[in-house]
């Protein structure tokens, strides 16, 4: 039996994987949505002392990433506090808020959403990289209300050394990362005109972001004691087991709800369940960690051919710069004198008929 529950601070999840701050979770109907579609707790869109108003249009998918220039909540915080939350907290799941982004912002709304949230989030994007306005946003937090406060940390910025800070500060969480910017997509069919509208910048989601997020995450793990919350390219249940291994608790997901629904928490969770099942783990802590644990990778010999797996599809025959691969009856074989163990066909090969030796 695999158990995929897992416990943060309090809160009893059923897995590890709930919405990440965007126009997924932008009001309680959206909400409403995630809790139907399987979510395991909810995130509030980030909430600050003015609404947003933001450039239109302000997103685009472009399949491998993402861009948007969306800020936080274009809805007041009186829109949240009287309408929103009320109705969010009658969804029977754990309800986190997002919260930016001065001391002064938090200090105002932390103590009117505290009844409806069992933990928050402070984002971090729009603070700069000193990370003093940081940590009295976290101080202001902590001194308005009893429940964890976590900080999002945003990946162009020092995340090992702000995640420090934010521990210091006494935060109880991190959450990595935010989306990666500023990045420009240009529209070639018309004319050249920019994808974003306003000045045209945009941020960086999706399954692009994911190795930064991931870097991100271990960095911070290797750092802090208190949980580290991965967001960043999740869409499927393998995503949600690296970033376990790379020391997360639990993940949030955005992107892959904008694309393919908010169905996608109950897939993801589903999906993990059966990859965990399949490799015979049979709790998230059995993999929560591993990477940190596990020794330098080195390779010190050629890869080992699996000759019964090959399917000759030559993939990697063509990305060995080396010339060490070469197809004999549709079969691989290695010259091992030329082989440099750059280890590339290892992540090419689509039969797993190429291992570490
Ligand atoms: C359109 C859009 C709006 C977002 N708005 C917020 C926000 O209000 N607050 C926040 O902390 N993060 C916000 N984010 C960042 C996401 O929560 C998430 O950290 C990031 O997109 C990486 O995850 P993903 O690849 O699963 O989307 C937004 C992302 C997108 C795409
Ligand atoms: S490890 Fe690198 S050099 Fe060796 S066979 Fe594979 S691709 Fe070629
Ligand atoms: S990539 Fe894998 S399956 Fe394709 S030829 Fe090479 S070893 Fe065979």
């Amino acid at each position: 039996m695999t158990d995929i529950s897992v416990n943060l601070w309090q809160m009893k999840l059923a897995h590890p994987v709930m919405p990440a701050a965007g126009p997924n979770v932008q009001d309680a109907n959206a909400l409403r949505a995630c809790a139907l579609g399987g979510a395991s707790a909810l995130v509030a869109k980030t909430i600050s002392s003015v609404a947003a108003v933001i450039p239109h249009p302000n997103m685009a998918d472009f399949k491998n990433y993402f861009l948007n220039t969306e800020l936080w909540s274009e809805l007041t915080a009186e829109q949240w506090i009287e309408h929103e939350l009320p109705a969010a907290r009658q969804l029977d799941l754990p309800l986190i808020v997002s919260l930016g982004y001065t001391a002064k912002d938090v200090a105002m709304l932390a103590p009117r959403v505290r009844p409806f949230a069992d933990a928050l989030e402070l984002s971090t994007h729009y603070v700069g990289n000193d990370p003093k306005p940081m940590q009295d946003a976290v101080r202001a937090a902590k001194d308005a209300v009893d429940v964890p406060v976590m900080v999002k940390l945003s990946p162009f910025r020092d995340v090992h050394g702000t995640a420090i800070a934010a521990q210091e500060a006494g935060a109880d969480g991190i959450i990595c990362v935010n989306s990666f910017g500023p990045a420009l997509g240009v529209d070639i069919e018309n004319g050249g005109r920019l994808w974003m509208g306003g000045k045209g910048y945009g941020w960086i989601s999706g399954p692009a972001l994911k190795p930064i997020a991931l870097r991100a995450v271990y960095d911070v793990a290797r750092s802090v004691d208190i949980p580290v919350i991965g967001v960043g390219g999740i869409s499927r249940g393998t995503d949600v087991v690296e970033y376990l291994m790379a020391g997360a608790s639990a993940v949030q997901v955005c992107t892959a709800a904008l694309t393919r629904g908010q169905n996608i928490y109950g897939k993801i969770a589903r999906e993990l369940e059966t990859w965990m099942s399949k490799h015979n783990y049979q709790s998230i802590a059995e993999i929560q960690g591993l990477t940190l644990r596990h020794p330098e990778t080195i390779m010190t010999e050629p890869p080992l051919l699996i000759r019964e797996r090959c399917n000759g599809c030559s993939l990697c025959v063509t990305s060995c710069m080396y010339a060490a691969l070469y197809l004999d009856e549709k079969k691989i074989h290695i010259h091992e004198e030329r082989c440099t163990k750059c280890g590339l066909c290892l992540s090419r090969c689509p039969s797993d008929a190429l291992q570490p030796a």
